[in-house]
């Protein structure tokens, strides 16, 4: 089929070299001319693992391009995905100007007789649908259309395997003949389709996520319990876990959520229940819970060295989770700018993420030192703090890690590391929700 993902970002981008690699024919448009100009240069501006490979086969087999026309996608296909940011506002509800943009300008060059389906990936609030049909409508009376709803649930760092082996596919569809074009677009993904309302789909998305920060919270707040009575939060999720009704994924206690999605989507789930006059309070405590998750954290490590002012302290893992380099509303971020903020000395590490903390001004480098291995960042340190669980850490030769600390006081964010071995080693060990040693 003939496909046109509107918005090169992480949604955008991976789902059009996905659709290309299954036998599509995609046009991805971006209006910033600067990030066409690099993918059409083969330079992929995300790091997403497998995704270079991806885009270089299917340009080279002339199933992939890019341009900044939204005309010229629209004109050579059938089906047009909307996968444009749909960033927070100060009060959690979610900023929809670059949707209502893209539907103005879909309604532009939309020429008589060409029916389109037009399909929201974007994460957006339920009704945006039917404002975006309203939208198409008011600026173009002729234009032959229907409006889908199909929410992306590919996570960082797996997107690639996630959107080509997705659990489910969600169609939220009020026409047949879009129905049929979207299963005819999905089919060769041999996945589970479900066609529901496009308001339903929408809900889908905000809900699934919340249900899944509601679960980490749960887990964390759990956690505080298990610490409070020396109980060991990660029997106790092996136990809870295996209740198929349960299940043992997305129960791991640490320093919260963080990212691009979780936050952003509880806070918008806030604010759209609010303003359907049905508030879900639930959902505020989940927040609540996650951000205390890292004030107990950092009061621990307070506990442990009294006062953080000039002490030096080492950083393990600055990106929101492993395998990606994305560090917005990362935690770990947080952590390392509360710990300045009350004058420590802080040398972190991370695998992919420092750069772009620096570059987007997440991080101030003239406070922070960033150093190129893990072992370097430990030097003279008086505790270590593991805020990310990449698997690299896990590999350490700890010896010398003990060797280059100050004192060999290791505060794991994550419940990386094994707390006998840890103990054997000679650190003092702290985890979250585990007896300390
Ligand atoms: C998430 C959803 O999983 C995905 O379906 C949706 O499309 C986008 O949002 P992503 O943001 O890439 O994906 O990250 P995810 O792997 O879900 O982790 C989110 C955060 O939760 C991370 O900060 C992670 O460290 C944290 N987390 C996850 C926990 O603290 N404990 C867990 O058990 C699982």
């Amino acid at each position: 089929m003939d496909l046109c993902i509107i918005g090169s970002g992480y949604v955008g981008l991976v789902s059009g070299a996905c659709f290309a690699e299954v036998g599509h024919h995609v046009v991805c448009v971006d209006n910033d001319q600067r990030k066409v100009d690099a993918l059409q240069a083969g330079k992929i501006p995300i790091y997403e693992p497998g995704l270079e490979e991806l885009v270089h086969r299917n340009v080279a087999a002339k199933r992939l391009r890019f341009t900044n026309s939204i005309e010229d996608g629209l004109d050579h296909s059938q089906v047009l995905f909307i996968a444009v940011p749909t960033p927070p506002q100060a009060d959690g509800s979610v900023d929809l100007t670059y949707i209502e943009r893209v539907a103005r300008e879909i309604a532009a060059v939309l020429k008589p007789g060409q029916y389109r389906v037009v399909v929201d990936k974007s994460t957006v609030p339920v009704k945006t649908g039917e404002k975006v049909a309203d939208t198409i409508k008011r600026y173009n009376k002729n234009a032959e259309f229907d409006v889908v709803s199909n929410p992306e649930f590919l996570r960082e760092g797996c997107a690639v395997p996630d959107l080509m082996n997705p659990d489910r596919v969600v169609i939220g569809s009020a026409s047949q003949r879009a129905t049929d074009l979207m299963k005819q677009v999905y089919e060769p993904f041999r996945a589970p389709i479900l066609v529901t309302d496009v308001n339903s789909a929408e809900l889908i998305k905000h809900a699934a996520n919340s249900f899944l920060s509601l679960k980490i919270s749960y887990i964390n707040a759990v956690a505080a319990i298990c610490e409070a009575s020396g109980a060991d939060v990660e029997m106790v999720a092996d136990g809870i876990g295996m209740d198929k009704r349960i299940g043992r994924n997305f129960l791991n206690a640490g320093l919260g959520y963080g990212g691009s999605c979780f936050p952003k989507d509880v806070k918008a789930f806030i604010a759209i229940s609010r303003q359907l006059g049905t508030p879900f309070t639930l959902l505020e405590e989940v927040e609540r819970i996650n951000t205390q998750q890292l004030s107990r954290y950092i009061d621990k490590v307070r506990d442990a060295l009294w006062v953080l002012k000039d002490k030096k302290i080492a950083v393990w893992g600055l990106t929101f989770k492993p395998d990606t380099d994305d560090v917005r509303n990362s935690v770990a971020i947080d952590l390392v700018n509360r710990l300045v903020a009350e004058g420590a000395q802080v040398s972190a590490y991370d695998p992919k993420g420092a750069e772009k903390a620096v570059e987007w001004g997440l991080i101030d480098p003239a406070k922070v030192k960033l150093t190129a291995t893990p072992l370097e960042a430990v030097v003279d340190a008086e505790a270590l703090l593991l805020a990310t669980e990449w698997p690299e850490f896990a590999n350490q030769d700890f010896s010398q890690v003990k060797e280059k600390m100050h004192t060999p006081l290791v505060f794991d964010g994550r419940n990386l590391f094994n707390p006998e071995t840890m103990k054997d080693l000679g650190f003092t060990y702290y985890a979250v929700g585990r007896p300390s040693h």
